[in-house]
């Protein structure tokens, strides 16, 4: 078997710097990670993100040191021409397989030429440097809300008539269909569901993004509502299905899965890195405001019962609440179909579970308040 270089995009992020110590901890591989040129060297921004995603993680010492020994930093930026690097620099001798991770999260219409420019116009720029670069095959970290609106059983299979909610689902829709479209190398379509922190420490190395930004708004909505005139308001309301499932996974479930499938599965098609044992939206929400010690929510599915100050928090969760109302159930069959292990794949989220998590979160919430009231 020749030996594999990795190409990683998204290094200094929340779910590339754990693919990265996955690869490091299963592989001998060389780790090339291209990393947007930023206020600091390319090594210090990769060398830190590893750092911390290793100590969120409680790894072992020797792994975090072998991680930093076998990924080395290139410069690039998916929204210049060509990355802004030369292929030369990825050849190599044996098998060339690419990580694409790298992406805008961010929402809202003045994000949207950028959302566009780097997830959309960024993987095709990735996809031409891979040509160029002789790839062998290129892994696409999507996301399973392609599925858009749809609700029911969303298989692993391209998006055949898309229904986004809004530009990041349309942009991550467009670069599955240029990713699907290459004919230079193989392609996988890796599509997590909304991922959180570490299954066994519970922590979120880099920043918190995706459920976390929901219990980040309640937090901020209901410290401005204590002190406004609708503090005697009573419970906060907000929009929610109580029984819909809440597709939480834990970003290592996904890393491992991940690189099983690259190491042991076909070089082709898409799969579901999702959790098949996923929370209620419900739970979820309940859990989020007891760990911010709110009492407990009411839920609706109608704007109408939304009080002046209930409308100010729904404003707030506008991006997110799509998500808390449709009921999509992920098909794993292809991905169970490649790990040795599926019903390892499976991580229920009870009360306690669910406690630990947003618990965490909760404590780094006032941590930043705190800080924020001394500066
Ligand atoms: N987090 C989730 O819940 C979730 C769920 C499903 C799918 N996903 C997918 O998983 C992937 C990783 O998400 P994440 O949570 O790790 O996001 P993240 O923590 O925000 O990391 C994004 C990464 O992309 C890099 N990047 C952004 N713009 C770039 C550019 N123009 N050129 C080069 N690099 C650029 C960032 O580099 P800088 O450090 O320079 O900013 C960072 O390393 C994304 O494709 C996302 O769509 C995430």
């Amino acid at each position: 078997m020749p030996t594999t270089t990795h190409v990683v995009t998204g290094a200094t992020g929340f779910l590339a710097a754990a693919l990265v110590l996955e690869l490091a901890a299963t592989t001998d591989a060389e780790i090339l990670c291209l990393v947007r040129p930023g206020r600091t060297r390319p090594e210090h921004r990769l060398h830190q993100a590893l750092t911390e995603a290793a100590t969120a993680f409680d790894h072992p010492p020797p792994l975090l040191q072998t991680a930093l020994r076998h990924a080395r930093p290139i410069p690039a930026d998916l929204t210049v021409d060509g990355c802004g690097t030369d292929p030369v620099r990825l050849r190599r001798a044996g098998r060339l397989e690419f990580w694409h991770s790298a992406a805008l999260l961010a929402h809202g219409d003045p994000y949207r030429r950028r959302i566009f420019a780097t997830n959309t116009a960024g993987t095709r720029r990735l996809l031409e440097l891979a040509r160029r670069a002789d790839a062998d095959v290129f892994n696409h970290i999507s996301t399973a809300y392609v599925a858009g609106r749809a609700t029911g059983l969303v298989p692993e299979t391209p998006v055949h008539e898309p229904s986004p909610r809004n530009h990041y689902e349309a942009s991550k829709i467009a670069a599955e269909r240029a990713v699907l479209r290459a004919d230079a190398f193989p392609t996988r379509i890796l599509r997590p569901s909304v991922v959180i922190g570490h299954s066994r420490t519970h922590a979120c190395p880099i920043h918190y993004t995706g459920a976390y930004g929901i219990q980040q708004r309640i937090a901020a909505h209901a410290r401005l509502r204590a002190h406004g005139p609708s503090r005697r308001l009573g419970p906060i309301r907000l929009r929610a299905a109580e029984n819909v499932p809440f597709n939480l996974v834990p970003v290592d479930h996904v890393v491992r899965q991940a690189v099983e499938i690259s190491l042991r599965g076909p070089a082709h098609g898409v799969f579901h890195l999702t959790n098949p044992n996923p929370p209620t939206a419900g739970a979820m929400l309940r859990t989020m405001f007891g760990e911010l010690r709110l009492p407990e929510p009411q839920l609706t599915t109608e704007p109408t019962d939304l009080s002046a100050a209930d409308r100010r928090l729904d404003d707030l969760l506008a991006f997110y609440t799509p998500y808390l109302l449709t009921h999509p159930h992920f098909d794993r069959t292809r991905t169970d179909a490649v790990l040795t292990a599926p019903h390892q794949a499976a991580f229920p989220m009870e009360t306690a579970v669910l406690h630990a998590f947003f618990g965490h979160h909760a404590r780094h919430l006032d941590h930043c308040y705190e800080a924020l009231l001394q500066s």
